[in-house]
């Protein structure tokens, strides 16, 4: 027998108002059919005046308790992947454990950016797996649009706002791959890319927020070949292959990074669950805001194998193999 982190539930939470590429048109350079066509995205929901990362982060989570139908006070860890938090300290995590009346345990932010999610789940999984915590809320949840630029148009049509999350419960197992839970999970970082996809500003360096700036193409570059490696390395550590896979859900960032990715392992197109097209690229919450969907509308059953990729600024990137 072995301790494995099993996802009781998901929930996730979109803002009210929704941008359409139309809109944007109408404000900027740019037209609904150029955006569709390099990225998939037709429409992105933008969190209203005064809505924080938190609170989206907490609807997302009390959805996500409800699905798993457990107490908050059974929650002892929140991991929160975010790199749009409310403030520069204390951590989102704790106004969102403040938020569902939690007190005990502990609660911390991660930033990995559009990685923060897998990041995230990668990290809750091994404090559930060494036996320090029982039950954690994984959350990704941003408000991007507070850090676009909206004179870009290169960067500000991309992005959106949303939250995902997920509990995961510390559960003995067999340990075989068919039984329940994450089955393994691959981070990879290379610092040598930071300047290609980063926010201009920060306490330490300007004592501001600052703005997103990204080599679009670079990023597109790499983005492929990364994710594909980490895929490979959690296949081949679970002696798992691309047949078993139900269900692909990737890093909702370009609907054209993630069909060239699927492409090269040979992931059937009806396999890939897309999203980007309604919900654009929310970073951190891409995954579980997906996640949920798939879930929600019946496609992802129990006992179905998921394959959960991401990348991002850093570059980070990795995966992760989960039995739901
Ligand atoms: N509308 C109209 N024209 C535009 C727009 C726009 N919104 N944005 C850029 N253009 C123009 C450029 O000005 C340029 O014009 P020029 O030829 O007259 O100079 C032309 O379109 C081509 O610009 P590129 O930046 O070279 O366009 P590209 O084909 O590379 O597409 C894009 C840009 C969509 C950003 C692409 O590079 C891409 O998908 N990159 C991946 C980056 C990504 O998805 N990032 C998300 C965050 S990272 C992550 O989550 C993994």
């Amino acid at each position: 027998m072995t301790l494995r982190s099993v996802v009781l539930g998901c929930g996730s939470y979109l803002p009210r108002q929704i941008l359409t590429n139309a809109e944007l048109a109408s404000r900027i350079d740019t037209s609904d059919e150029w955006i569709v066509q390099r990225t998939g995205i037709k429409q992105r929901h933008i969190a209203a005046e005064g809505e924080f990362t938190s609170h989206l982060a907490i609807n997302a989570a009390r959805a996500a308790l409800e699905h798993a139908g457990v107490d908050a006070q059974s929650i002892d860890l929140i991991v929160l992947a975010t790199s749009t938090p409310d403030n520069t300290f204390p951590a989102t995590a704790v106004a969102v454990q403040n938020g569902l009346g939690i007190h005990h345990g502990a609660a911390f932010d991660l930033q990995a950016v559009c990685s923060g999610f897998v990041f995230a789940l990668a990290t809750a999984d091994n404090f559930l797996r060494g036996g320090a915590y029982k039950r954690a809320l994984v959350i990704g949840a941003e408000t991007f649009s507070r850090i676009l630029d909206w004179n870009d148009r290169g960067t500000c049509v991309l992005f959106g706002d949303g939250a995902g999350a997920v509990v995961l419960e510390a559960q003995q197992q067999g340990g075989a791959a068919s039984d329940r839970g994450i089955l393994t999970a691959h981070l990879r970082s290379d610092g040598q890319h930071k300047s290609k996809l980063y926010v201009d500003g920060g306490p330490s360096s300007s004592q501001t927020v600052g703005y997103l700036r990204m080599e679009g193409r670079e990023v597109f570059k790499h983005a492929v070949g990364m994710i594909t490696d980490v895929i490979v390395d959690a296949l081949n550590a679970t002696g798992l292959s691309v047949e078993d896979i139900n269900w692909f859900i990737p890093h909702q960032a370009n609907k054209r990074i993630i069909d060239a990715s699927a492409h090269k392992l040979h992931i059937a197109p009806q396999k890939v669950v897309l999203t980007v097209d309604r919900h654009g690229n929310t970073s951190a919450a891409s995954i579980p805001l997906a996640l949920d969907v798939a879930v929600k509308d019946g496609r992802v059953k129990k006992g179905d194998l998921l394959l959960l990729e991401a990348m991002g600024g850093g570059f980070t990137w990795g995966s992760v193999l989960l039995r739901w």
